[in-house]
């Protein structure tokens, strides 16, 4: 699916370089050309020579080389490809990409690149907590510089916490994420799940107090929007039915955009059949009883007493919906505490065929944030999924889904 896409990949110095081969060898199995810069600290740990037999390409080193310069120069090197990765990304490389600096062949490319740039960091604990690096990350993400990773565990210097390079699946389902929804990528039409449909929800509510205000929640919608995407790559006709977000609309997805629950539900009721149906969404549990129809007025009498209406449960309704009833139905689980027990129970109540577990306490980051840590839990039991960025949720998910389908009538 990836035949022809051609990535640059910088490799600069860190313990976890030797994964960058690893990287290559998988790229270059979905039939992406890979060609390579390795930086003095990157060629501390892997050699050019590993690097071009894995790649089958020139490794380009150094900016003043005559013959790198006459054969391939800096900025077209940093222009002939549909993305630049930075794997690993040293706190180094970092910096000198937040501060615009170019004094090797790597940070040139990156300042001369008009590519996109994806960076997979990886650093000591402290190092990355350190505010100079999150501020350096913080610039490169608002100039649109994405990522993936780093996780947590042992690190290589002996300390645990975050700092890790993402693990190599990652990475390539990050890369393949943006190589397939990008620009010019489109669905496949041989996918395994072609011929299906699928309907997802995503994004939070809004229920109106007045004709200005309303009740709303921190879903940002990237859960959501990514397993539409996910699954419209893998060939499902899908539709997406999206609360207020200010996300692009994946490729090859139908988007509904609706603001209340009351709309999403009928949204989704008229999207019927499918034969998967995902609830991402954060849908209100209640809403204003009676909106104002004018904006309310702050009079002097306090203020005013809000009554609460439950809305419609839209997971439950599609689990038992009788002959409607999606084929395979697939709720999430917000929680903050007891995560598994609380999910299993929803499960259960909403009548639903998988759950996907998340913890969204604050500290985690989950409403909003670029990473997710699930448990799915169906069928088979409970699996415990590593922390993973949302795109690579949303794969892992829409690769379970196909796989649930295969062989099906
Ligand atoms: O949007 P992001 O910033 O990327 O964040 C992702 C997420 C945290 C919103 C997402 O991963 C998630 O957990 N979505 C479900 C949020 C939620 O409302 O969870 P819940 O436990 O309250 O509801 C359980 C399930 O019932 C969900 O599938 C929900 O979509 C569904 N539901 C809830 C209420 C309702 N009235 N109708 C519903 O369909």
């Amino acid at each position: 699916m990836l035949d022809g896409k051609r990535v640059l990949l910088i490799i600069s110095g860190g313990i976890a370089a030797y994964k960058s081969l690893d990287l290559i060898r998988r790229l270059r199995e979905r039939g992406v050309r890979v060609r390579c810069v390795l930086t003095k600290g990157g060629a501390q740990f892997v050699t050019p020579l590993s690097v071009a037999a894995l790649s089958e390409e020139k490794v380009y080193t150094d900016l003043f080389s005559l013959t790198d310069e006459s054969e391939m120069g800096h900025i077209r090197l940093s222009r002939e490809a549909d993305l630049v990765v930075v794997a690993p990304a040293s706190a180094d490389i970092l910096a000198k990409m937040a501060a615009g600096i170019a004094d090797d062949l790597a940070t040139t490319a990156l300042l001369a690149t008009d590519k996109p740039v994806l960076v997979a960091p990886t650093m000591n604990v402290m190092m990355w907590a350190h505010p100079a690096t999150q501020a350096n990350i913080a610039t490169l993400e608002s100039r649109g510089v994405m990522r993936v990773g780093p996780g947590a565990g042992n690190l290589a210097c002996g300390e645990v916490g975050s700092g890790r390079l993402a693990e190599v699946p990652e990475i390539v389902a990050a890369i393949e994420e943006f190589l397939l929804s990008g620009p010019g990528a489109v669905p496949s039409a041989a996918g395994p799940l072609s011929g299906r449909r699928a309907l997802v929800t995503s994004g939070p509510t809004w229920e109106a107090i007045d004709p200005v205000r309303y009740i709303a929640n921190r879903s940002s919608g990237k859960q959501g929007h990514a397993i539409a995407g996910a699954l419209a790559r893998l060939g499902a006709e899908t539709v997406l039915v999206s609360g207020p977000t200010n996300l692009a609309d994946p490729a090859g997805v139908s988007v509904v955009r609706i603001e209340s629950a009351r709309e999403m539900h009928e949204a989704c009721f008229a999207a019927l059949p499918v034969d998967v149906a995902v609830c991402a969404a954060a849908v209100a549990d209640w809403r204003v009883a009676r909106a104002a129809d004018q904006k309310m007025k702050k009079d002097g009498s306090g203020p005013p007493q809000l009554e609460l209406a439950e809305n419609p449960d839209i997971l439950a309704s599609l689990s038992r919906a009788g002959e409607k009833r999606p084929r395979l139905v697939v709720g999430f689980a917000a929680e903050t505490e007891n995560v598994v027990e609380h999910a299993r129970a929803k499960l259960a109540r909403k009548g639903c065929d998988w759950i996907v577990a998340n913890d969204v306490s604050p500290a985690t980051g989950t409403f909003g944030g670029a990473d997710n840590t699930v448990h799915l839990i169906g069928g088979n039991g409970t699996e415990n999924w590593p922390k993973l960025s949302k795109e690579a949720v949303a794969e892992r998910l829409a690769a379970r889904i196909a796989e649930h389908f295969k062989g099906a009538a």
